[in-house]
Protein backbone atom coordinates (compact mmCIF):
# COMPACT_ATOMS: atom_id res chain seq x y z
CA UNK A 1 0.00 0.00 0.00
CA UNK A 2 1.53 3.42 -1.20
CA UNK A 3 2.00 6.04 2.09
CA UNK A 4 2.28 9.07 -0.07
CA UNK A 5 1.33 8.49 -3.47
CA UNK A 6 -1.97 7.11 -2.97
CA UNK A 7 -2.74 8.95 -6.79
CA UNK A 8 0.60 8.66 -8.25
CA UNK A 9 -0.93 9.08 -12.18
CA UNK A 10 -1.63 12.28 -11.24
CA UNK A 11 1.67 13.78 -11.45
CA UNK A 12 2.48 12.23 -14.91
CA UNK A 13 3.32 14.41 -17.25
CA UNK A 14 0.14 13.22 -19.53
CA UNK A 15 -2.49 14.26 -16.77
CA UNK A 16 -4.83 16.83 -17.85
CA UNK A 17 -5.58 18.82 -14.53
CA UNK A 18 -9.45 19.48 -14.28
CA UNK A 19 -8.38 22.87 -13.54
CA UNK A 20 -5.88 25.11 -14.14
CA UNK A 21 -4.91 27.61 -11.07
CA UNK A 22 -2.96 30.57 -12.43
CA UNK A 23 -4.16 30.80 -15.89
CA UNK A 24 -7.51 31.15 -14.65
CA UNK A 25 -8.10 34.93 -17.02
CA UNK A 26 -5.62 33.10 -20.27
CA UNK A 27 -8.11 30.02 -20.35
CA UNK A 28 -10.88 32.13 -19.61
CA UNK A 29 -9.98 34.53 -22.50
CA UNK A 30 -9.14 31.58 -25.04
CA UNK A 31 -12.40 29.35 -24.01
CA UNK A 32 -14.39 32.48 -24.98
CA UNK A 33 -13.00 33.36 -28.18
CA UNK A 34 -13.08 29.62 -29.54
CA UNK A 35 -16.47 29.41 -28.47
CA UNK A 36 -17.82 32.45 -29.75
CA UNK A 37 -16.62 32.25 -32.90
CA UNK A 38 -17.14 28.71 -33.52
CA UNK A 39 -21.30 29.68 -32.30
CA UNK A 40 -21.00 31.61 -35.56
CA UNK A 41 -19.95 29.00 -38.01
CA UNK A 42 -16.33 30.34 -37.97
CA UNK A 43 -13.04 28.45 -37.36
CA UNK A 44 -10.58 30.17 -35.09
CA UNK A 45 -6.81 30.10 -34.97
CA UNK A 46 -4.39 30.50 -32.13
CA UNK A 47 -0.65 30.54 -32.01
CA UNK A 48 0.05 29.87 -27.46
CA UNK A 49 3.94 30.75 -26.92
CA UNK A 50 5.98 30.67 -23.34
CA UNK A 51 8.50 28.78 -21.79
CA UNK A 52 9.09 25.47 -20.77
CA UNK A 53 6.49 24.35 -18.16
CA UNK A 54 4.43 27.49 -18.78
CA UNK A 55 1.25 25.46 -18.90
CA UNK A 56 0.95 25.53 -23.28
CA UNK A 57 0.14 21.67 -23.56
CA UNK A 58 -2.29 21.48 -20.22
CA UNK A 59 -4.00 24.61 -21.88
CA UNK A 60 -4.60 23.29 -25.06
CA UNK A 61 -5.65 20.20 -23.65
CA UNK A 62 -8.01 21.68 -21.23
CA UNK A 63 -9.35 23.69 -24.08
CA UNK A 64 -9.69 20.82 -26.44
CA UNK A 65 -11.56 19.00 -23.67
CA UNK A 66 -13.60 21.26 -22.40
CA UNK A 67 -14.35 22.42 -26.52
CA UNK A 68 -15.78 18.54 -27.46
CA UNK A 69 -18.39 18.59 -24.53
CA UNK A 70 -19.78 21.47 -24.90
CA UNK A 71 -19.35 23.12 -28.39
CA UNK A 72 -20.89 22.58 -31.63
CA UNK A 73 -20.42 24.76 -34.81
CA UNK A 74 -23.39 24.58 -37.05
CA UNK A 75 -24.60 21.22 -35.81
CA UNK A 76 -21.42 19.61 -36.15
CA UNK A 77 -19.51 18.54 -32.54
CA UNK A 78 -15.98 19.30 -32.08
CA UNK A 79 -13.45 16.85 -32.48
CA UNK A 80 -9.89 17.47 -31.39
CA UNK A 81 -6.44 16.29 -33.16
CA UNK A 82 -3.29 16.44 -30.87
CA UNK A 83 -0.21 15.98 -32.14
CA UNK A 84 3.40 16.63 -30.85
CA UNK A 85 5.68 17.58 -34.06
CA UNK A 86 8.94 17.35 -31.75
CA UNK A 87 9.92 14.34 -33.37
CA UNK A 88 7.71 14.26 -36.36
CA UNK A 89 8.84 17.28 -37.85
CA UNK A 90 7.56 16.81 -42.00
CA UNK A 91 4.54 17.58 -42.96
CA UNK A 92 3.64 13.73 -43.95
CA UNK A 93 4.52 12.45 -40.35
CA UNK A 94 2.49 15.36 -39.13
CA UNK A 95 -0.30 14.11 -41.68
CA UNK A 96 -0.01 10.31 -40.98
CA UNK A 97 -0.88 11.17 -37.69
CA UNK A 98 -3.84 13.23 -38.78
CA UNK A 99 -5.11 10.62 -40.52
CA UNK A 100 -5.31 7.89 -38.15
CA UNK A 101 -7.08 10.89 -36.04
CA UNK A 102 -9.70 11.41 -38.49
CA UNK A 103 -9.68 7.09 -38.71
CA UNK A 104 -8.49 6.32 -41.27
CA UNK A 105 -4.85 5.37 -42.09
CA UNK A 106 -2.25 4.58 -45.03
CA UNK A 107 1.27 2.93 -44.48
CA UNK A 108 3.96 5.68 -44.01
CA UNK A 109 5.76 5.18 -47.28
CA UNK A 110 4.89 5.78 -50.89
CA UNK A 111 2.28 8.40 -50.89
CA UNK A 112 2.48 12.08 -51.99
CA UNK A 113 1.16 14.90 -49.86
CA UNK A 114 -1.54 15.68 -52.31
CA UNK A 115 -2.60 11.81 -51.83
CA UNK A 116 -2.84 11.97 -48.30
CA UNK A 117 -4.91 15.11 -48.28
CA UNK A 118 -7.00 13.25 -50.24
CA UNK A 119 -7.36 10.08 -47.88
CA UNK A 120 -8.18 12.90 -44.95
CA UNK A 121 -10.82 14.93 -46.66
CA UNK A 122 -12.78 11.21 -47.33
CA UNK A 123 -11.99 10.47 -43.49
CA UNK A 124 -13.71 13.68 -42.54
CA UNK A 125 -16.29 13.27 -45.24
CA UNK A 126 -17.16 9.78 -43.54
CA UNK A 127 -17.85 11.82 -40.07
CA UNK A 128 -18.30 15.46 -40.29
CA UNK A 129 -16.54 16.76 -37.44
CA UNK A 130 -15.34 20.37 -36.35
CA UNK A 131 -11.57 19.25 -36.16
CA UNK A 132 -9.85 21.25 -33.60
CA UNK A 133 -5.84 20.58 -34.50
CA UNK A 134 -3.20 21.09 -31.62
CA UNK A 135 0.39 21.39 -33.40
CA UNK A 136 2.61 21.29 -29.99
CA UNK A 137 6.33 22.10 -30.36
CA UNK A 138 5.37 23.16 -34.08
CA UNK A 139 9.21 24.95 -34.33
CA UNK A 140 11.12 22.45 -35.82
CA UNK A 141 7.60 21.96 -38.28
CA UNK A 142 7.42 25.89 -39.58
CA UNK A 143 11.09 26.11 -39.83
CA UNK A 144 11.12 23.67 -42.65
CA UNK A 145 8.80 25.42 -44.47
CA UNK A 146 5.86 23.61 -43.86
CA UNK A 147 2.69 23.86 -46.02
CA UNK A 148 0.24 22.08 -43.96
CA UNK A 149 -0.09 24.69 -41.47
CA UNK A 150 -1.12 26.89 -44.88
CA UNK A 151 -3.41 24.18 -45.71
CA UNK A 152 -4.91 23.88 -42.14
CA UNK A 153 -5.84 27.14 -41.77
CA UNK A 154 -7.59 27.39 -45.25
CA UNK A 155 -9.05 24.26 -44.80
CA UNK A 156 -12.71 25.33 -46.14
CA UNK A 157 -10.63 27.04 -49.24
CA UNK A 158 -8.96 24.55 -49.92
CA UNK A 159 -11.78 21.96 -49.38
CA UNK A 160 -10.82 20.06 -46.51
CA UNK A 161 -13.73 21.22 -44.19
CA UNK A 162 -13.95 22.83 -41.06
CA UNK A 163 -11.21 23.28 -38.84
CA UNK A 164 -9.45 25.00 -35.94
CA UNK A 165 -5.55 25.40 -35.40
CA UNK A 166 -3.84 25.53 -32.26
CA UNK A 167 0.04 26.10 -32.90
CA UNK A 168 2.33 26.32 -29.70
CA UNK A 169 6.15 27.06 -29.75
CA UNK A 170 8.68 28.33 -26.80
CA UNK A 171 8.48 31.40 -29.28
CA UNK A 172 6.69 33.60 -31.80
CA UNK A 173 7.23 31.70 -35.19
CA UNK A 174 4.74 33.47 -37.39
CA UNK A 175 7.79 35.38 -39.15
CA UNK A 176 8.74 31.23 -40.48
CA UNK A 177 5.29 31.24 -42.22
CA UNK A 178 4.35 32.44 -45.49
CA UNK A 179 2.08 35.83 -45.61
CA UNK A 180 -1.27 33.60 -46.50
CA UNK A 181 -0.67 32.00 -43.04
CA UNK A 182 -0.22 34.67 -41.12
CA UNK A 183 -2.38 36.29 -42.04
CA UNK A 184 -4.62 33.54 -39.90
CA UNK A 185 -3.09 34.76 -36.81
CA UNK A 186 -3.36 38.22 -36.32
CA UNK A 187 -2.73 40.05 -32.66
CA UNK A 188 -5.98 38.65 -31.25
CA UNK A 189 -4.80 35.47 -32.33
CA UNK A 190 -1.56 34.48 -30.01
CA UNK A 191 -1.61 34.21 -26.12
CA UNK A 192 1.91 34.30 -24.24
CA UNK A 193 2.26 32.39 -21.16
CA UNK A 194 4.46 34.26 -18.82
CA UNK A 195 6.32 32.07 -16.44
CA UNK A 196 4.63 31.71 -12.95
CA UNK A 197 5.81 33.24 -10.10
CA UNK A 198 6.36 31.36 -6.81
CA UNK A 199 2.51 32.13 -5.03
CA UNK A 200 1.19 30.18 -8.16
CA UNK A 201 3.44 27.77 -8.62
CA UNK A 202 2.42 27.19 -4.63
CA UNK A 203 -1.02 27.35 -5.76
CA UNK A 204 -0.16 24.57 -8.58
CA UNK A 205 1.46 22.60 -6.54
CA UNK A 206 -1.19 22.43 -4.10
CA UNK A 207 -3.68 21.69 -6.05
CA UNK A 208 -2.06 18.71 -7.35
CA UNK A 209 -0.76 17.47 -4.33
CA UNK A 210 -4.56 17.31 -2.61
CA UNK A 211 -5.16 15.10 -6.12
CA UNK A 212 -1.97 12.73 -5.86
CA UNK A 213 -1.11 12.44 -1.97
CA UNK A 214 -2.14 10.93 0.62
CA UNK A 215 -3.62 13.83 3.05
CA UNK A 216 -1.05 15.04 6.48
CA UNK A 217 1.26 13.31 3.90
CA UNK A 218 2.81 16.89 3.36
CA UNK A 219 2.91 20.14 4.82
CA UNK A 220 2.58 23.77 3.48
CA UNK A 221 6.00 24.35 4.27
CA UNK A 222 6.95 21.53 2.47
CA UNK A 223 4.95 22.93 -0.88
CA UNK A 224 6.41 26.47 -0.31
CA UNK A 225 9.72 24.75 -0.39
CA UNK A 226 8.92 22.96 -4.17
CA UNK A 227 7.54 26.43 -5.24
CA UNK A 228 10.73 28.41 -4.37
CA UNK A 229 12.79 25.56 -5.86
CA UNK A 230 11.21 26.10 -9.27
CA UNK A 231 10.92 30.01 -8.81
CA UNK A 232 13.58 30.97 -10.69
CA UNK A 233 12.86 29.37 -14.03
CA UNK A 234 8.49 29.07 -13.09
CA UNK A 235 8.61 25.63 -14.63
CA UNK A 236 5.41 23.95 -13.42
CA UNK A 237 6.91 20.87 -14.84
CA UNK A 238 9.82 20.92 -12.80
CA UNK A 239 7.98 21.74 -9.69
CA UNK A 240 6.14 19.04 -10.44
CA UNK A 241 8.66 16.72 -10.57
CA UNK A 242 10.46 17.47 -7.67
CA UNK A 243 7.25 17.03 -5.79
CA UNK A 244 6.80 13.32 -6.98
CA UNK A 245 10.43 12.71 -6.66
CA UNK A 246 10.45 13.80 -3.00
CA UNK A 247 7.27 11.60 -1.99
CA UNK A 248 8.98 8.62 -3.94
CA UNK A 249 12.35 9.10 -1.48
CA UNK A 250 10.13 9.64 1.29
CA UNK A 251 7.97 6.47 0.91
CA UNK A 252 10.87 4.34 -0.56
CA UNK A 253 12.27 5.34 2.91
CA UNK A 254 9.42 3.96 4.71
CA UNK A 255 8.07 7.27 5.86
CA UNK A 256 4.48 8.12 5.83
CA UNK A 257 5.35 12.11 5.21
CA UNK A 258 7.55 14.38 2.88
CA UNK A 259 9.87 16.25 4.62
CA UNK A 260 12.15 19.27 3.86
CA UNK A 261 15.14 17.05 3.12
CA UNK A 262 13.27 14.67 0.56
CA UNK A 263 12.72 18.10 -0.95
CA UNK A 264 16.43 19.17 -1.16
CA UNK A 265 17.45 15.88 -2.31
CA UNK A 266 14.78 15.79 -5.18
CA UNK A 267 15.76 18.73 -6.50
CA UNK A 268 19.56 17.77 -6.69
CA UNK A 269 18.97 14.67 -8.42
CA UNK A 270 16.34 16.01 -11.47
CA UNK A 271 17.97 16.47 -14.58
CA UNK A 272 16.08 18.13 -16.85
CA UNK A 273 13.51 15.57 -18.28
CA UNK A 274 12.69 17.72 -21.39
CA UNK A 275 16.73 17.49 -22.99
CA UNK A 276 16.34 13.75 -21.55
CA UNK A 277 13.16 13.22 -23.59
CA UNK A 278 15.06 15.17 -26.70
CA UNK A 279 18.32 12.63 -26.41
CA UNK A 280 16.36 10.01 -26.27
CA UNK A 281 15.40 10.15 -30.19
CA UNK A 282 18.84 10.94 -31.10
CA UNK A 283 21.25 8.79 -33.26
CA UNK A 284 24.57 7.28 -31.76
CA UNK A 285 26.27 9.88 -34.56
CA UNK A 286 24.59 12.65 -33.03
CA UNK A 287 24.78 11.63 -29.23
CA UNK A 288 28.61 11.58 -29.91
CA UNK A 289 28.64 14.71 -31.85
CA UNK A 290 27.15 16.09 -28.90
CA UNK A 291 29.15 14.62 -26.29
CA UNK A 292 31.83 16.12 -28.35
CA UNK A 293 30.59 19.83 -27.97
CA UNK A 294 29.71 19.36 -24.23
CA UNK A 295 33.35 18.29 -23.38
CA UNK A 296 34.70 21.43 -25.59
CA UNK A 297 32.39 23.90 -23.59
CA UNK A 298 34.11 22.35 -20.20
CA UNK A 299 36.25 25.48 -20.28
CA UNK A 300 35.26 29.60 -19.26
CA UNK A 301 34.19 29.94 -22.89
CA UNK A 302 30.34 30.54 -23.84
CA UNK A 303 30.89 28.40 -27.21
CA UNK A 304 33.60 26.61 -28.91
CA UNK A 305 34.79 26.53 -32.70
CA UNK A 306 33.60 23.74 -35.28
CA UNK A 307 37.64 22.81 -35.33
CA UNK A 308 38.07 22.32 -31.75
CA UNK A 309 34.80 20.22 -31.35
CA UNK A 310 36.04 17.94 -34.65
CA UNK A 311 39.06 17.57 -33.02
CA UNK A 312 37.32 16.51 -29.77
CA UNK A 313 35.32 14.14 -32.02
CA UNK A 314 38.38 11.86 -33.15
CA UNK A 315 39.22 11.52 -29.62
CA UNK A 316 35.37 10.32 -28.56
CA UNK A 317 34.90 8.74 -31.58
CA UNK A 318 38.15 6.09 -30.73
CA UNK A 319 37.24 5.93 -27.29
CA UNK A 320 33.36 4.79 -28.23
CA UNK A 321 34.95 2.28 -31.08
CA UNK A 322 33.06 4.90 -33.56
CA UNK A 323 34.36 5.57 -37.29
CA UNK A 324 36.30 8.95 -37.92
CA UNK A 325 33.60 11.29 -39.69
CA UNK A 326 33.84 13.62 -42.71
CA UNK A 327 33.59 17.51 -42.47
CA UNK A 328 30.17 17.24 -44.59
CA UNK A 329 28.46 14.80 -42.20
CA UNK A 330 29.85 16.37 -39.41
CA UNK A 331 28.14 19.38 -40.35
CA UNK A 332 24.90 17.59 -40.67
CA UNK A 333 25.01 16.56 -38.00
CA UNK A 334 25.45 19.41 -36.28
CA UNK A 335 22.78 21.37 -38.58
CA UNK A 336 20.35 18.11 -37.27
CA UNK A 337 21.27 19.09 -33.88
CA UNK A 338 20.71 22.90 -34.35
CA UNK A 339 17.37 21.73 -36.07
CA UNK A 340 16.05 20.03 -32.79
CA UNK A 341 17.05 22.89 -30.66
CA UNK A 342 20.27 21.43 -28.76
CA UNK A 343 22.79 23.32 -30.27
CA UNK A 344 23.05 27.01 -31.28
CA UNK A 345 25.02 27.93 -34.95
CA UNK A 346 26.77 31.21 -34.85
CA UNK A 347 28.32 31.39 -38.42
CA UNK A 348 30.66 33.64 -37.53
CA UNK A 349 32.22 36.16 -39.85
CA UNK A 350 33.87 35.30 -43.33
CA UNK A 351 37.12 34.21 -42.93
CA UNK A 352 35.76 32.96 -39.33
CA UNK A 353 35.35 29.58 -37.99
CA UNK A 354 31.22 29.00 -36.80
CA UNK A 355 30.95 28.88 -32.92
CA UNK A 356 28.91 26.32 -31.60
CA UNK A 357 27.04 26.30 -27.93
CA UNK A 358 24.82 24.37 -25.98
CA UNK A 359 22.80 26.36 -23.03
CA UNK A 360 19.99 23.99 -22.09
CA UNK A 361 21.56 22.37 -19.22
CA UNK A 362 25.29 22.37 -17.78
CA UNK A 363 27.82 20.82 -19.98
CA UNK A 364 28.50 18.61 -17.52
CA UNK A 365 25.10 17.61 -17.11
CA UNK A 366 24.56 16.94 -20.81
CA UNK A 367 28.17 15.05 -20.71
CA UNK A 368 27.09 12.49 -18.60
CA UNK A 369 23.28 11.67 -19.83
CA UNK A 370 24.67 11.24 -22.96
CA UNK A 371 27.57 8.64 -20.99
CA UNK A 372 24.99 7.08 -19.68
CA UNK A 373 23.35 6.06 -22.86
CA UNK A 374 26.16 5.61 -24.97
CA UNK A 375 27.33 1.65 -24.38
CA UNK A 376 30.75 1.84 -22.22
CA UNK A 377 33.37 3.20 -24.00
CA UNK A 378 36.24 0.14 -25.29
CA UNK A 379 39.06 -0.77 -23.06
CA UNK A 380 41.92 1.21 -24.15
CA UNK A 381 44.24 -0.84 -25.96
CA UNK A 382 47.76 -1.57 -24.69
N1 LIG B 1 -1.78 26.30 -14.36
C1 LIG B 1 -1.53 25.02 -14.12
N2 LIG B 1 -2.27 24.33 -13.25
C2 LIG B 1 -2.02 23.03 -13.01
N3 LIG B 1 -1.04 22.34 -13.59
C3 LIG B 1 -0.26 22.97 -14.47
C4 LIG B 1 -0.47 24.34 -14.78
N4 LIG B 1 0.46 24.70 -15.70
C5 LIG B 1 1.22 23.63 -15.93
N5 LIG B 1 0.78 22.58 -15.21
C6 LIG B 1 1.36 21.25 -15.18
O1 LIG B 1 2.76 21.41 -15.30
C7 LIG B 1 3.32 20.47 -16.21
C8 LIG B 1 3.95 21.19 -17.37
O2 LIG B 1 2.96 21.91 -18.07
P1 LIG B 1 2.87 21.83 -19.67
O3 LIG B 1 3.21 20.48 -20.13
O4 LIG B 1 1.57 22.38 -20.09
O5 LIG B 1 4.03 22.86 -20.03
P2 LIG B 1 4.47 23.39 -21.46
O6 LIG B 1 4.32 24.86 -21.45
O7 LIG B 1 3.76 22.63 -22.52
O8 LIG B 1 6.03 23.05 -21.45
P3 LIG B 1 6.99 22.52 -22.65
O9 LIG B 1 7.34 23.71 -23.47
O10 LIG B 1 8.16 21.97 -21.94
O11 LIG B 1 6.21 21.48 -23.40
C9 LIG B 1 2.17 19.55 -16.59
O12 LIG B 1 2.17 18.43 -15.75
C10 LIG B 1 0.94 20.39 -16.36
O13 LIG B 1 -0.16 19.59 -16.03
MG1 LIG C 1 4.35 21.18 -23.87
Amino acid sequence: MPTILVREETLDPGFVPPALPGREREYRALEERFRTTLARGVPYHTLITGGVGSGKTALARRLSDDLRQRVKIGGLAVHPLYVNCWRRASDRTVLLDLLRGVGVSLPDRGYGISEMLDVFEQGIRKDPRHLLVVLDEVGALVRQGTKLVYLLSRAREVGLGSISLVLIAPQDVLHFLDAASRSSFGVTHRLHLPPYDVAQLEVILAARAKLALRPGSYSPEVIAQVARSAGITGDARFALEVLSSAAQAAESAGRDEITPEDVRAAKGSIAPTLSEEKLSGLSATALLVLLSLARSLKGPRSNATTEKVRQTYAVVAEEHGAKPMSRVTFWRTIKELERDGLVDVDAGGAGQSARLAMDELPASTLELLIEERMPPPRPHKR
